[in-house]
């Protein structure tokens, strides 16, 4: 459709995005021959007939099955690479992209072969396509507060190279109070701070980030509209939401994207952008997630445009930088 075609043309940045989510099973049988890693599938038709949730821990156990089959440097370099050169197909510019290093060095990876396989990525994607990035280091919320310390430690070599912390993994249970001294400690080494909140956990989960955590963006953020003080909160802020449609259909966040939240939070003055969260786990790519919603016909093109810009103002690129891309 005349949409499509609009949305394919957009200039957009990518805000929510997990390098691990991007894993497609093509690439995990790969990896897996490659390194001789045994996995519980005999087919990609398997894999993806796996890929069926009912909520979030559904998906985070495949998910961190699927990571696996990631072991040396070059494995997490051809990961990023595979998922920028999709991003660019996308006409995505820049993104922001979430890794986490627990899952890596739990399984005995250092920190150091993620990192810099990453960084490798990064600097070929901008090689390849100009697509600029910065890496976000995620704490896995249902692991302990000293745990999140003892990675920020690990991390300590490449902070120059990382521009924030982020908390994702099981919402329920794990409220962001847990870290907020970690957080707290991110933040006096100069790191941008986001955190995933709102997605299953209620209203109060997105306060405790923004008090507690100090959040300069919020991931998701579905069920604040729950809270009108929190909506008002958010809007007089200008924080940027980085919402994910086809993830929230996925894991049952919302019954149907006819119901998605996205136009609702427009026209409460939320900067809301879009995002393909864990792409080969969710069935789209960016530019997949903007048609999925605007097939729904509750966005006019100013909104999809709106949408994309506010991914480019809430980025964490210099003023300079955002204004090169708008
Ligand atoms: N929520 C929480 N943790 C995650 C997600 C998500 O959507 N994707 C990858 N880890
Ligand atoms: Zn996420």
């Amino acid at each position: 459709t005349d949409l499509d075609t609009f949305i394919a043309g957009l200039p957009k940045a990518e805000l929510h995005l997990h390098i691990e989510g991007s894993l497609e099973p093509e690439q995990m049988f790969a990896l897996a021959r490659r390194n001789r890693v045994d996995i519980p599938f005999g087919s990609v038709e398997q894999v993806r007939a796996a890929y069926s949730f009912s909520n979030l821990q559904d998906f985070l156990d495949i998910y961190y099955q699927g990571a696996d089959v990631l072991r040396s440097q070059e494995d997490f370099r051809d990961l990023a690479l595979a998922y920028f050169d999709r991003a660019a197909a996308d006409n995505v510019r820049h993104a922001e992209i979430f890794f986490d290093p627990q899952t890596h060095t739990d399984r005995g990876i250092p920190f150091g072969i993620v990192a810099e396989g990453l960084l490798d990525g990064m600097a070929e994607a901008e090689a390849r396509h100009g697509l600029t990035s910065k890496l976000i280091l995620c704490f896995l919320r249902h692991l302990d507060e000293e745990a999140a310390f003892e990675t920020l430690r690990q991390a300590e070599p490449w902070l120059d190279r990382i521009a924030g912390v982020g908390l994702d993994s099981s919402e329920l249970g794990h409220p962001p109070e847990k870290f907020a001294r970690v957080f707290a400690r991110a933040g006096e080494m100069g790191l941008k701070r986001v955190a995933h909140a709102g997605e299953e956990g209620p209203p109060d989960y997105v306060v405790q980030a923004l008090d507690l955590l100090a959040i300069d963006r919020l991931d998701h953020g579905n069920r604040s509209l729950e809270d009108p003080a929190l909506v008002r909160r958010l809007a007089e802020s200008g924080i940027t939401l980085t919402v994910c449609p086809l993830s929230n259909l996925k894991l049952c966040v919302v019954g149907d994207l006819a119901d998605h939240p996205i136009p609702r939070m427009l026209e409460l003055g939320l900067a809301a952008t879009i995002n393909s969260d864990d792409p080969a786990y969710f069935g789209g790519y960016v530019n997949d997630n903007y048609r999925a919603l605007a097939a729904q016909g509750r966005l006019s093109t100013v909104d999809i445009a709106t949408l994309a810009r506010n991914s480019f103002t809430g980025s964490f690129l210099d003023d300079a930088d955002v204004a090169h891309h708008l």
